[in-house]
């Protein structure tokens, strides 16, 4: 749908008023409505990257999720301050490791005597007090787009990874990237004693898998990649590493959201795309390529509902506050986790 003109007004008047004072990020899963008014849209690498490469700006307006705005945080200055325009866009994936979970999980590493070979890599898609553990212990942050580059490093440093908390970006990275065996992952789950493993498979695995997932990109299944082959032959199939092992094993490109967008860009015309990311993203990808074939690899719709949570009424809230001085919605990490979640997203910018 198109956006309410009075909205727009609005965002556009408050934004000039703050000039250079405010700094828009959007996250390609966000809405129309909202990407419009972006400085820098990005994947999370980027976004984070481009986050600490402002340090003019006295207010970053993260549109995107909350471990986003987090990670925004920890990389910039104090003088600087982080916006979420809306509170409750989380990330059920990220809600998916506790600091308490973690902690236990390192116990039962220690236990099996496995702890002191064990090099954690979390997820950019995590809360920054996982980030905090992960920088503690020696280890490094991922995104979708390094995750090959964050592994190699880790193994570079121990013989054995603890991979936070999305087990399908862990797995499909060390199987297809790597030349793991399925054989070499095990997963822990965090809700069973123990996290469901013995001693014996803990020291014998190379990957433990925290059994995290995306809600959103779980819903692709080798049944959505047939029916688009069938449907349109000869279609690439082209998915974020977030879906299944079977999804991304039967798909023709793997990709983060960056890497989706330039390979539609380099793509020929007239030729078929099915994408198996969220439907935002998709649906502007069709709009901006009418001379190419793009679908959603799923029959049924799927939104990511927290990035959603971000719409035109929210950042112009968000934006019309600042202009009037008045910091919403602000994003703070305290002081020591800031320190050690530093430490592992710094270790990722500073990957080769
Ligand atoms: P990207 O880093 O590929 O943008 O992915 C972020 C995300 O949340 C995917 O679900
Ligand atoms: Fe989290 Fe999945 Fe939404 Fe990405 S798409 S923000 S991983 S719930």
């Amino acid at each position: 749908a198109a956006s309410d003109p009075d909205l727009v007004e609005r965002a556009r008047a408050a934004k000039a008023k703050l000039g250079d004072k405010v700094f828009v990020l959007g996250h390609h899963y966000q809405r129309d409505e909202v990407i419009q008014f972006a400085d820098v849209t990005g994947d999370s690498f980027k976004l984070a990257r481009d986050a600490a490469a402002r340090p003019q700006a006295e207010y970053i307006v993260f549109c995107g999720v909350h471990f986003m705005a987090e990670s925004a945080d920890i990389l910039t200055g104090d003088d600087q301050q982080v916006v979420l325009p809306d509170l409750a866009a989380g990330c059920s994936m990220a809600d998916m490791a506790t600091a308490e979970q973690v902690a236990e999980c390192w116990d039962v590493l220690t236990e099996a005597g496995v702890a002191q070979d064990t090099v954690p890599v979390s997820y950019m898609n995590s809360s920054a007090d996982i980030k905090a553990f992960t920088g503690r212990h020696g280890g490094t942050i991922c995104t979708s787009s390094n995750a090959k580059r964050a592994l190699e490093w880790a193994f570079g440093q121990g013989e054995k990874v603890l991979f936070l908390p999305d087990q399908h970006l862990g797995r499909n990275t060390a199987v297809r990237d790597l030349g793991m065996s399925l054989d070499d992952c095990v997963v822990y789950n965090p809700h069973k004693p123990g996290g469901g493993l013995t001693a014996e498979q803990l020291r014998n695995a190379r990957m433990i898998l925290w059994r995290g997932h995306c809600s959103v990109h779980g819903r692709f299944g080798l049944d959505s990649v047939a029916d688009v082959r069938e449907r349109i032959p000869g279609v690439n199939v082209l998915v974020h590493p977030e879906c299944k092992h079977e999804v991304v094993a039967a798909a023709d490109y793997v990709g983060s959201t960056e890497y989706i967008i330039k390979t539609l860009d380099a793509a020929p015309a007239g030729s078929a795309w099915a994408i198996g990311t969220e439907l935002n993203l998709v649906r502007r990808l069709a709009n901006a390529h009418p001379d190419k074939q793009i679908v959603f690899l799923d029959r049924t719709v799927c939104f990511c509902s927290t990035m959603n949570r971000i719409d035109l009424p929210h950042l112009v809230w968000a934006l019309e506050s600042l202009a009037e001085g008045n910091v919403v919605n602000r994003i703070r990490v305290d002081e020591e986790t800031e320190h050690f979640a530093k430490l592992a997203l710094e270790r990722m910018l500073a990957l080769p």
